[in-house]
């Protein structure tokens, strides 16, 4: 499974990239938006700069939701560097983008996807990623988990290619859990991340073998 990290935020790249473990980036609007970036000119600029730190694929969203206005946004992403893959939204006017960006060799990440059957449309389009947001389905009542297990299920059976970018994620269980249900890539804000090395017991079993080792 792929670890990409779901920010904006240089220094938290910077933090996960240091890492070693790092494949990728994904960002949106509100991410973008929270740490000041503002502007056509900041916000190609941010990208371009995430893509010089990061040796992945990069997810930079359209903000237009018509064809055209996706096909020219898209074209503008996908011109600062090759490793940007443009986000789409799951609509109507998406699906028809998507299947525009495949047919012209510009890989994708549709987001916004809460269903199977939005994944399957998805996949049908060529999107290179799919997000299925599992946190955002949790909150609302339902098990976001089971989403990413139906999705690897059809997916798997139809020989689909688009691989399955788990997103939404809010804590360590939700990476463990998804990589138990085969998502190829997961997408984590940094805590979540760093939470996967920690266990009480390995801070107790250092601190002895830091004291014993003065013994030797
Ligand atoms: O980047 C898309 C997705 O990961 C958003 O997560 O935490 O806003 O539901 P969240």
């Amino acid at each position: 499974m792929k670890f990409f990290i779901d920010t904006a935020n240089l220094a938290q790249i910077k933090e996960a990239n240091d890492l070693g473990i790092l494949d990728g980036v994904t960002t949106n609007p509100s991410l973008m938006a929270k740490e000041g970036i503002k502007g056509e000119e900041a916000i190609l600029k941010h990208y371009k700069t995430i893509c010089e730190l990061v040796d992945g694929d990069i997810s930079a969203e359209v903000l237009s939701t018509d064809f055209a206005g996706m096909v020219d946004e898209g074209k503008k992403l996908a011109a600062i560097h090759p490793n940007i893959v443009v986000k789409v939204p799951m609509i109507k006017e998406g699906v028809k983008a998507l299947k525009w960006f495949t047919d012209n060799g510009i890989k994708t990440n549709c987001t916004l996807v809460f269903s199977a059957g939005q994944a399957i449309l998805a996949a049908k389009a060529g999107a290179t990623y799919v997000s299925p947001f599992i946190g955002r389905i949790d909150d609302s009542g339902w098990d976001g988990l089971e989403l990413i297990s139906q999705m690897r299920q059809i997916y798997s059976i139809q020989g689909f290619k688009t691989e399955i970018l788990a997103a939404s994620i809010r804590n360590p269980n939700h990476i463990i859990k998804c990589a138990e249900q085969g998502a190829d890539v997961c997408t984590c804000p940094l805590d979540s991340i760093l939470g996967l090395l920690k266990h009480p017991l390995t801070d107790i079993g250092l601190a002895k073998f830091l004291e014993d080792a003065k013994k030797m």
